[in-house]
């Protein structure tokens, strides 16, 4: 019976293509390099003058448990084929399930859901392998199999192939949602990793300048779980780190990695800022017998100077001339919530108006899940949505994959 309903539904019926100014609704999901859970985004999207116009119908977040989190770091770091393999399915079960539950959360009907939209998991970025490569997984079939709704995924990988970093792509809804007519703005991304994207006013696709700042959670969350031996897994609203003592000596260490000093278009990820980068870094901590406060407030501090540093660096500069309207910032993702955090970018970065997603109307954790609703939206209308600019790819592309329900 399903899978006549299913064969009915055509290609073209489902494709939002033929329906142009009528809204229609995608679901993103999201899963970051924090592998801390999916979030998931009803998400209703039509045509505007200049940018398509979006808004949240429904936010869901599915944690994932303790055990799932640590296969999940596991597996980026040193799975086998066969543990890839398998993830690949377990995490295609997650990412329906929390799209399912997104969507009856907001009160809809699967049938209502024009398409599906997954980033997937990263379990491997490698920007400059020889040849470059990325690596999603959270099989999309398995989406489409279960929920019965095309699903798109897997849109890194033609950016790597057109020359690109595959990242960053949140970028293009950045664009979208956030350029201003008068004021310059930057977002800023704090997952597990930081990636900042500068909107001149007015921009035009070409003058969207982005690029991953460094670590934004990842070296908080992994110093916070060694020091307090796995109790916490994250400095929740910054109360550690509050408490502690910047040390200017480590800090200073850790601006040395060479990720810091090179241009965009640069992207990052676990491989470079994972237990490579921070067990150099706790055994520094032993080494001064700096306490848990301080180590904590230190990591926090590195976390915001690699932001103020690209922004002197970057971003800056391009605010000469033209430009004199005082730059807004937006903060969003998980680290936003840490208060702590947030006063260090403040005040490193040390100039701006400061915003959050939720002067927006969009939930800090939901807005990565409703920029992949967005891509996939593109997508499905045959439109361009990488951001050559910032991802260095030799030209625009489509992106993603299509499965069909
Ligand atoms: N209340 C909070 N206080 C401090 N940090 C938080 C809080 N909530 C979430 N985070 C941080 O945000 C991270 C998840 O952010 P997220 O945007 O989902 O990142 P990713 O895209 O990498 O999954 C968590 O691992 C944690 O470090
Ligand atoms: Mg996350």
């Amino acid at each position: 019976m399903l899978a006549d309903v299913r064969s009915s539904h055509s290609f073209a019926v489902r494709m939002p293509s033929g329906i142009t100014g009528q809204p229609v609704l995608i679901v993103g999901l999201m899963s970051g390099t924090s592998a801390d859970g999916i979030d998931a985004a009803v998400t209703e999207i039509r045509e505007g003058k200049v940018h398509l116009r979006a808004k949240l119908r429904g936010h869901a977040y599915l944690k994932y448990k303790p055990v799932l989190r640590r296969r999940i770091l596991e597996t980026c770091l040193q799975g086998t084929v066969s543990e890839v393999c398998e993830l690949n399915f377990v995490l295609g079960r997650h990412l329906a399930r929390a799209a399912l539950r997104v969507i009856a959360q907001a009160g809809l009907e699967p049938r209502e859901i024009h398409a599906i939209s997954s980033h997937g998991q990263t379990v491997h970025h490698l920007p400059w392998g020889k040849p470059p490569a990325t690596l999603q997984i959270g099989e999309p079939a398995v989406i489409a199999e279960e929920t019965g709704i095309l699903t798109v995924a897997d849109f890194r990988v033609r950016d790597v192939a057109a020359g690109g970093q595959g990242a960053p792509l949140v970028s293009y809804a950045d664009w979208s949602l956030f350029t201003d007519r008068k004021r310059p703005r930057v977002i800023q991304n704090l997952g597990g990793i930081g990636n900042l994207t500068f909107l001149p006013p007015s921009a035009r696709i070409g003058e969207v300048l982005a690029f991953d700042t460094g670590p934004a959670n990842m070296v908080i969350d992994a110093v916070v779980s060694e020091l307090t031996s796995g109790k916490s897994q994250y400095d929740r609203n910054g109360m550690l780190a509050a408490r502690g003592k910047v040390s200017d000596s480590l800090l200073s260490k850790m601006m040395a990695h060479p990720f810091l000093g090179r241009r965009p278009p640069k992207t990052t990820g676990r491989e470079e800022f994972g237990s490579a980068f921070v067990e150099p870094v706790i055994n520094e901590v032993t080494r001064m017998g700096l306490n848990t406060e301080d180590a904590v407030a230190t990591v926090t501090a590195f976390t915001a100077e690699t932001i103020a540093d690209a922004c002197r660096r970057f971003v800056f500069p391009r605010l000469r001339g033209s430009v004199s309207t005082e730059v807004q910032f937006i903060l969003g993702g998980g680290g936003a919530k840490n208060h702590t955090l947030a006063r260090m970018i403040r005040e490193r970065v040390g100039r701006g108006e400061w915003l959050s997603h939720g002067d927006f109307g969009i939930p800090e954790s939901a807005k990565e899940a409703m920029a992949f609703a967005i891509l996939g939206y593109e997508t499905l209308r045959g439109k361009n949505s990488n951001v050559p600019s910032a991802t260095g790819a030799r030209h625009g592309a489509i992106l993603g994959k299509i499965i069909l329900p």
